[in-house]
Order: structure tokens, then sequence, then C-alpha cells
């Protein structure tokens, strides 16, 4: 497992500027934090908050689509406690219909009047985790029109992923034309009824080195080009995002960049998004060898595993660089930007609200500051990271969202996206930030995790500092500053817990809710105490 070194941390964070900084004004603090206002990284793309959903245990069914003769409050079939917390988050993009799924899925299958469309075996089906009947059989309920309906509602913007597996490059361009074709102007136009979607961003497969098609990166090179290749624009501005690599499989990157270019450069601008995948989890003791079962649990850790955890989910800052690296080989202008469209936390079953709930887990304080971190590193890389998708909203890993019946609570995750909501769309501001490193044990032996993370981001006169104390014991008494200017007023949100699984349930939805207050504000700068194991966001005014 690649760890960050402080070196590297502190060079990605700007901490090359440490002689710019200006004297301390606090004796009392363990920790500095220096927001450059003067050095713009760049527009924070607000698809970063992104989303996803996949026909996959609950995520779908029971999740988001509850039906319109349901009980449970719902707009047009969409849960309705879902849609007005989406809306509450901003969330800006949902990806749909997969993942795996996306590359056994017919789109046709889901756009017949809802008592005609055909039944089919999940892709899922045959995962022995899933109990019952849920998602083995796929309805088609929730189709084309319903997944607009939900992006409608939310005000997100869809993120069709289509099939490159399993169906033809002639049903991609039909399903575009079925999308965005002007009203009443084709035969699908028509069938779809109504006004264009207007979907700019398609994702052409998924994991195409696994679930979608087993590919080397050269023949999913070649397939993407075959695929993407004079597709009916229809007035929209498509964005194709290509299926990229699994973590640090830095080979499916530079494999699929050197075919794809092979007999043209201009290739390169086919692609608009990179689909980088990083999934974060612990290795589960003595049960290495199964890609369910030896994963880590989502309550049950230990110190050490906390630790470990945060490490495997600080690798996305390398992954970024890293892959950045690889793109400049064949794009050294970084026209293609990431689309990172699967990211989060991915513990063993054992966890999940209803058994039909396929990967289904809990999530802890733990998985809290994995999202903190993780958003915090997107916002520190604006030029690179164009869009993110967290896996998945709601049933799945890494929810924002549980739900079973009429019974729904938001997790610690979306506390955490709330917090970070303002970073949409602002400017990006290098932060210098010097803190202790957090001593701890790993196999052992000594170890040691950066003290504090974080990112600043402008707009106008108002500074969002999002930062995350990894230490479970260690508060830090962190003096912060503006660099060319003065803070007049500043405001704290904490999100921690005394336990390191804390987290809601249907019984107890409010047990990790962040809690607010006032920051004291002397000379100009703020001393405030950033508490142990927390997710923290400071609101300046300057
Ligand atoms: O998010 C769950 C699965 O993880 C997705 O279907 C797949 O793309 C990934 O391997």
């Amino acid at each position: 497992m690649a760890q960050i070194g402080r070196r590297e941390f502190l060079a990605a964070t700007g901490a090359a500027a440490a002689t710019l900084l200006a004297p301390r004004t606090s004796a009392a603090a363990d920790s500095r934090i220096e927001i450059l206002s003067g050095e713009v990284l760049g527009r924070i793309a607000p698809e970063i908050h992104g989303h996803f959903v996949e026909h996959l245990g609950g995520v779908v069914y029971d999740g988001v689509w509850v039906g319109e003769d349901s009980k449970i409050p719902n707009e047009g079939g969409i849960r309705r406690a879902l849609v007005e917390h989406l809306r509450a988050i901003k969330a800006p993009v949902i990806r749909w219909p997969g993942g795996c799924f996306a590359d056994s899925y017919n789109w046709r299958d889901g756009i017949a009047p809802r008592g005609e469309r055909p039944t089919r075996a999940n892709f899922w089906v045959d995962v022995p985790e899933i109990q019952g009947t849920a998602q083995k059989f796929e309805p088609n309920a929730f189709g084309s029109n319903e997944f607009m309906r939900l992006c409608r509602l939310t005000g997100a913007e869809p993120y069709f992923a289509a099939n490159l597996r399993s169906l033809e490059a002639q049903d991609f361009a039909e399903w575009v034309e079925y999308a965005n074709a002007p009203a009443g102007s084709t035969t699908l136009a028509k069938q779809r009824g109504g006004e264009p979607f207007d979907v700019r961003y398609w994702g052409v497969g998924n994991e195409s080195w696994g679930c979608g098609g087993n590919f080397t990166p050269g023949e999913y090179a070649t397939e993407y080009r075959r695929f993407t290749a004079w597709v009916p624009q229809m007035g929209v501005d498509l964005r194709f995002i290509a299926a990229g690599p699994s973590s640090g499989d830095y080979e499916w990157t530079r494999g699929f960049f050197e075919t794809l270019v092979a007999r043209s450069r201009g290739q390169i601008r086919s692609v608009w998004g990179w689909a980088l995948h990083h999934y974060t989890w612990n290795v589960s003791q003595g049960r290495t060898n199964d890609w369910i079962e030896g994963k880590g649990d989502a309550l049950k850790f230990t110190d050490e595993e906390w630790y470990e955890f945060l490490r495997e989910g600080d690798r996305m800052e390398t992954l970024i660089q890293r892959h950045w690296d690889v793109l400049a080989e064949f794009d050294p202008q970084h026209h293609v930007k990431f689309a990172i469209d699967e990211w989060g936390a991915w513990h063993r079953p054992g966890s999940q609200v209803a058994p039909t709930h396929l990967f289904g887990q809990q999530v802890t304080l733990r998985d809290a500051l994995l999202t903190g971190l993780t958003l915090d590193t997107f916002n520190r890389h604006p030029d690179k990271v164009a869009m993110a998708n967290v896996a998945q909203v709601v049933n799945c890993l890494h929810a924002l969202f549980l739900a079973d019946g009429d019974r729904f609570v938001t997790t610690p995750a979306y506390h955490v996206f709330a917090m970070h909501a303002d970073h949409q769309a602002a400017e990006s501001l290098r932060t210098v930030i010097s803190a202790p490193r957090v001593r701890h044990t790993r196999n052992g032996e000594p170890e040691s995790f950066w003290g504090l993370a974080g990112s600043a981001s402008r707009k106008e006169n108002r500074i969002v500092l999002t930062l995350v104390n990894p230490a479970i014991g260690e508060p830090r008494e962190t003096e912060i500053l503006v660099r060319g200017a003065a803070i007049k007023e500043a405001r704290w949100t904490h999100l921690t817990a005394e336990q390191l699984n804390a987290h809601n349930s249907f019984e107890s939805p409010g047990a990790l809710q962040p809690s607010r207050g006032q920051a004291r504000v002397t000379g100009g700068a703020v001393v405030h105490q950033i508490p142990a194991k927390s997710v923290v966001r400071i609101d300046l005014t300057v």
C-alpha cells in the first residue's frame, strides 16, 4: 500500500512557499494554516460532488424508486426525502445505470409503457450475498425517463453510462438520439416524448478491464474509437468519458492512450473525462482472497485499521498526480481531465439495513473522514479533476442515505457533502498546512500519518476552509491566517464523536450531526481548536 510522506504532502499543498509565512500570532498553537489568497489554483468544478446510482441491491428499488402508488412520500415514484436532501447539497450530476450493470443493460428495456417492460436477470444475479429476490431480477420500472425525472427534481445533470460490452455502437448512437433528438423529430424522439433530455455526459463502457469486457487497454481503445466516431450531436456538446484504470494501474492509462492516438493525435480530443476508480478498504485478517469477504468490517475496527483505512483513501492524491503524469505523455496540453466516477469506502457485508441491499453498509465517523479528505484532495487539483461520483448514493457503498421502506436516514457522509457544498464553483486557494504528524503503530512498528490536511476556496470576501484531523486522541490548536487579507469574522462547523464507529441509524438518526459556533478572531487571525478525529469547516469573512 503506497503512502504519501510528509514531503510529498507539503509539496502538494504548496509548502515550498514556507518562507512566505507571516509571523506567528499565537504561542499556544501547535499547528498553523496559511491561506494564500493571491494563489488561485483554479475553479472547483461543482461536478466533483457528483453521485452514482446503479441497478444494484437496494440502490434503485427501495432507495430511489418507490413507485407512484407507494405510501412512501414520493414525487412521481421517486422517494421525496432523497430528492429534498440531494437538492439541499446541490447535487450537480448523477451517473446511471452502472457500474458493472451498465455493460449488461439494454436501454430499450426501460422505455416501453411501464406494464409492458421486460423483466431480466440483473447483472448481479449470481452474487451469493443477494438474499430474497430483490435485484436478482430487473423489472425495468426505472428507465431513462424515470432517471431524467430524478435529475430534474434534484437539479442534477444526467450522466448516462453506455453499454460497450454487450450492445453495439449503433445502440449507443440510438440511445443518444433517444435522449437528445429535438421533440417530435425522429421515431425515437417521439417514443421519448416531451423535450430533449440534453444529456452531455456519456460514459463509454465501465471498468472495461474487468466486468466491462475483460479488454486489454489496446482492445478497449479500438472499441472506444469505434463507439465514439460520428455519434449524432443533436446540438449538444457531448462529453465522452472513457473507462479508466483501477487505482494504480498506470499501464491501463498508458496502453489506452497509446492505441487511441496511434493513427492520429487528434483522437485525444474525443475524450472529455478519464474515469479513474479508487475504492478504500481494509483487508480483513486471514480472509484476503475473497473479493467481498476479504474486506474489513464497517463497524468493528481497531485504531490501527482506522489509520490504515485513511492511508488507503489518501492514495487518491498520488493516483491523481501519477495518472496525470502518464496523461501528459500523450496530451501535454491536458485536454483530458479526470472524471473519477467511482470512489468511496468498501466494507464487507453485515451492516446493511436490509438483506436485499447488496453492498449496503453502515457509514461511520471513519467514512466521514474519508469523505472529507477525498473532497479536499479534489479541491487541491481543480486543474485536473472535472468530475467525481461517490459510490453510491443510497443503500450501498459509501452511501449518503440509508432507506428501507418508509424509513430514511442521512449518514455522516451526507453531512460532509453538506459542509463542502459551498466549495462548488469557488476559486481553490493554495493553502499551507503545518501540523505535527500523528504517531501510531502499524504491524507492531512505529508509524506516522499527517497531522492535518484540507483545502480552502474563495467566493468574493468569503473563504471556506475544510479540514480533516485524523488523530484519534489529539486535538490541534491551530492558528489560521489569510495571506494578503485580515479575517474579520469566523464561524466553525465540527463533525466528530466519541466513538470511532459513531453512525446514524433509523433509531438514532441524529447520533452524528455537525455542531456549529463562532470562532475567536484576534488581530486579523483565528486561533481555533480542531477536535481530534474530525471533519471541520471554518467560514471566514475577510
Ligand atoms: O460500485 C459497485 C461496483 O464497483 C460497480 O458496479 C463497479 O463499476 C465497481 O467495480
